[in-house]
């Protein structure tokens, strides 16, 4: 398997806007944003729940869909280059129209036609999670499901949660998530990032969901990440994005090796890469730097990225085919 094509699950689309990006679409409809931009241009975040705070200030800025259609050719553009083959993002209903869902669905078209076009123009196939706010609730969450139900289908390949987990239980979210199974979508669902070992547990027991966006909290209990082991649970960890908002302080001290080494299936993604100064390549990089990785553990990630990916299996066999060629 060549190691320089690669598998990401855990993409946000807003999250992967460059600062120049989102400052070229708030020059063009007059917005002032320069509070969320540091001296250098860069994005300003000082922890967690600022980092989201930002995060939503550059998104509503894309307030149409063709703004979102030029996002996607962008980061499926970039992603393409550090040699994603197929990844999966996870788009905001929320963002995308406040949750209504004739709205919703024409962004969808947006991004639906221009992702087509990457396929075509940049060999990159994407695939959509909609996925609800945490910090927005219960009610706004139900009007999230909906629009994920009512668009379940080729590109719309799961459900999912995000945003601030120290906020509410996941059994509050239990009406969207329901919806959610029964129009068929598997979950992925943000735990263990900021809401330690408990949080992971607390989505176990509610869920059992297949995909778990970070998880890397739970090496603090030996019991649990022997459970996550048991269940074959697949962690989406973005090793950039927790050292960065502080998650852990230092590439040495990360749980991804060790939760490896006890037998948890892991895979590495970007999150929000220019918000974490990274990509995919450069994740890869760090590992060997940092893990001592090499193509046999890089091909071990990406096959286990290609067997926890939510798309059909048509596009399962396509890619791996495109993996080994
Ligand atoms: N939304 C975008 N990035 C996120 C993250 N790292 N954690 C929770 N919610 C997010
Ligand atoms: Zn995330």
């Amino acid at each position: 398997m060549a190691i320089d094509k690669k598998i990401e699950l855990h993409l946000h689309l807003e999250g992967a806007a460059t600062p120049d990006f989102i400052r070229q679409i708030a020059f063009e409809k007059k917005i002032d944003l320069s509070k969320i931009f540091a001296s250098d241009g860069r994005y300003a975040i000082r922890d967690f729940v600022h980092f989201l705070q930002v995060y939503e200030a550059a998104s509503a800025v894309l307030s149409r869909p063709e703004d979102y259609a030029r996002l996607t050719r962008s980061v499926l553009h970039a992603a393409s280059e550090t040699g994603v083959i197929y990844c999966e993002t996870f788009l905001s209903p929320d963002f995308c129209g406040g949750g209504d869902l004739a709205a919703w669905q024409d962004y969808l078209a947006a991004i639906e036609e221009v992702a087509d076009q990457a396929q075509r123009d940049f060999g990159i196939t994407m695939r959509g999670i909609v996925t609800l706010v945490r910090h927005f609730g219960p009610d706004q969450s139900k009007r999230v499901a909906r629009c994920a139900a009512e668009s379940a289908g080729r590109m719309i390949c799961g459900f999912g949660m995000a945003g601030d987990e120290t906020i509410g239980h996941p059994r509050d979210f239990a009406w969207a998530f329901d919806c959610a199974a029964e129009a068929g979508l598997p979950f992925s669902i943000h735990a263990g990032e900021w809401g330690g070992a408990q949080s992971v547990r607390e989505t176990l027991d509610a869920y059992n969901p297949p995909r778990i966006g970070h998880g890397v909290q739970a090496i603090s209990d030996p019991e649990l990440v022997a459970r996550l082991a048991d269940t074959g649970t697949v962690l989406e960890c973005c090793p950039s994005s927790n050292l960065v908002l502080g998650v852990v302080p230092n590439w040495q001290s990360h749980p991804l090796a060790r939760l490896r080494d006890a037998g948890v299936k892991v895979t590495v993604s970007t999150d929000d890469p220019p918000f974490f100064n990274t990509d995919m390549r450069r994740e890869f990089a760090a590992l060997e730097q940092h893990f001592g990785w090499g193509p046999a553990e890089f091909a071990e990630i990406t096959k286990t990225a290609l067997e926890a990916a939510f798309c059909d299996e048509a596009t399962r066999a396509e890619i791996s085919k495109q993996l080994t060629t």
